[in-house]
């Protein structure tokens, strides 16, 4: 004979291998609704003026500025188990040292599918600079649209949105007009 004590338990037990069953599909529908849309970006301006370092007041430290315009319909990444994305754009650049650099300029999070057609024309966000404190000599940098999509239900997924076609200049650092 079952007592109260067990017959609750069966029942908890069935719910909850219904709850992971449930999750589980979840999980697994969202690797069959994989979207990769492509977006443009363009890099409309770089510029890059000499800063007192922070840590080294008589010392001059390069900021880069970036003018840039993207566009992107990321709506297909919306589906019923996506919970928010994270954009991102990224400049990516080898510096005289020969070490491979991606620095994050921009970002946004997006929460809504009406939100996801993105159509950004702006500048960094983020303060761009390199270790070695001057960008005379760095190779061009590409320039990429990124995005992390976070779920509901299972794990992140990445993905690219678009890159710059060719790489772009770091001009001559040009003294501020103040
Ligand atoms: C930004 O890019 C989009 C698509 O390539 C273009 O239609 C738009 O005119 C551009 N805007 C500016 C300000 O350059
Ligand atoms: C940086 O160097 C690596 C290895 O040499 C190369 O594969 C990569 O394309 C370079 N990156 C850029 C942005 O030039």
């Amino acid at each position: 004979m079952h007592s109260i004590v067990s017959r609750v338990n069966n029942v908890s037990a069935l719910l909850s291998s219904c709850m992971m069953a449930l999750l589980a599909a979840i999980a697994l529908s969202s690797f069959v609704f994989t979207a990769d849309p492509k977006g443009d970006i363009s890099i409309a301006s770089v510029k890059v003026y000499p800063t007192n370092a922070r840590r080294y007041p008589h010392r001059k430290q390069d900021m880069a500025f970036v003018n840039f315009n993207i566009s992107a319909d990321l709506t297909p990444l919306f589906n019923w188990n996506t919970k928010q994305l994270f954009l991102y754009l990224e400049a990516e650049y080898n510096n005289t040292k020969g070490v491979q650099n991606e620095v994050v300029i921009w970002d946004r999070i997006v929460r809504r599918k009406e939100d996801a057609n993105i159509n950004v024309v702006g500048k960094n966000k983020y303060m761009f600079r390199d270790v070695s404190h001057k960008f005379k000599n760095v190779p061009p940098a590409h320039y990429s649209l990124k995005y992390n999509v976070m779920p509901y239900v299972g794990v992140l997924t990445y993905g690219e949105a678009g890159r710059t076609t060719e790489p772009v200049e770091f001009p001559p650092a040009q003294p501020r007009v103040s």
